[in-house]
């Protein structure tokens, strides 16, 4: 199958980069990242998450930093919601999208969110039809889709039949989460061939970290199915704080960068987004651990 002439990119960096750094960035600096990446042309930014701040303190001032964003036209601002406090908070804070997160492997359900797989579908669905009341539409993540770090090997049926009872309460997209970055492109190309017959490919997104460097060929061996909707992470950032080991997203750059070069429409701009990723490392006072932004360099426009 032909690439996709254009793929969507749904930036993380700002939750799953941020929510797993020692250091805890202030809500004003995370809101000026944010729009830095709305302005290097992101159209999807996952800005915060309203969990529990006992289970994840660097995402405890999402509403401030959604209060504190200034909103640009056409892009849409999510956050995580795992329940009907998390969703009610969201709706005040004027989110444009939220998303539920479920997993494939018991374990990591238990460690991430404190309830096993069935228990927390059923959690899920009075918040899907909360927001659907509210015309707020909701996303649905399924972590460990290629490995588990207390399971071990996952299930593409696990993968598969979560995904479907995502789709069914109501979620318009299945991201499909790499949680600790241990697939390799034909696992990946599997598990997305066994899910796409559950759930239609243009609902489904690639969430791949890139633990042990595989993302970018593991996302090429998906775009070439037909996905087109590609999770990443400005800079790298992050992992998540329930799965040792996991670092970041595989980096937004590296991925405009491929994508660029296969001749695939992002709408980015490279060059701010670069710049944003410098903004970030500088914040965090650590280099950006993306390929793209290393061999370029920091950018005159990345001081603030
Ligand atoms: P629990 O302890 O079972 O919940 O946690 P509870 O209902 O018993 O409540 C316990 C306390 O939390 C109460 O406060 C609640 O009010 C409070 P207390 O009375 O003790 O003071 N609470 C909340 N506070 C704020 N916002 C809320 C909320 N809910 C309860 N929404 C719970 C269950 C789901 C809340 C908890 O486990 C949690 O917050 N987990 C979040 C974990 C998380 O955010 N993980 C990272 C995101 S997932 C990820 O990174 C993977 C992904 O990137 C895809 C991939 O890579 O695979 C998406
Ligand atoms: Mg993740």
């Amino acid at each position: 199958m032909p690439y996709p002439a254009r793929v969507t990119l749904v930036e993380v960096g700002p939750r799953d980069g941020l929510q797993n750094e020692p250091h805890h960035l202030p809500a004003a600096t995370k809101a000026q990242l944010i729009d830095r990446l709305a302005d290097a042309g992101l159209s999807v930014i996952e800005a915060g998450s309203f969990v529990s701040p006992k289970w994840v303190p660097q995402m405890a001032d999402s509403a401030e930093v959604f209060r504190l964003i200034n909103r640009k036209p056409g892009v849409r601002y999510t956050a995580l919601t795992p329940n009907l406090k998390g969703l009610g908070a969201a709706l005040t804070a004027r989110v444009d999208e939220v998303a539920v997160f479920a997993a494939a492997s018991e374990a990591f359900s238990q460690k991430n969110i404190n309830c096993g797989i069935a228990e927390s579908l059923d959690r899920f669905r009075p918040v899907c039809d909360a927001a659907r009341a509210a015309v707020v539409p909701v996303r649905g993540y399924v972590s460990c889709v290629l490995g588990c770090p207390y399971q071990g090997a996952v299930p593409v049926k696990a993968v598969a039949a979560v995904a479907a009872a995502l789709v069914a309460m109501g979620c318009y997209e299945v991201s499909l989460g790499d949680t600790i970055g241990v697939g390799t492109p034909g696992k990946a190309r599997a598990m997305v061939e066994a899910v796409a017959a559950a759930v239609p490919i243009a609902r489904l997104a690639a969430h791949f970290h890139n633990t042990y460097g595989q993302a970018l060929a593991n996302l090429l061996a998906v775009l070439d199915l037909g996905l087109a909707t590609i999770d990443a992470s400005v800079g790298g950032l992050g992992g998540c704080p329930y799965a040792r080991g996991a670092t970041g997203n595989v980096a937004t750059e590296d991925v405009v960068y491929m994508l660029n070069g296969l001749g695939i429409a992002t709408g980015v701009d490279l060059d701010r987004l670069i710049a944003a990723s410098w903004f970030a490392a500088d914040a965090l006072d650590r280099p950006p651990s993306s390929k793209l932004a290393r061999a370029k360099g920091r950018p005159a426009v990345s001081s603030s």
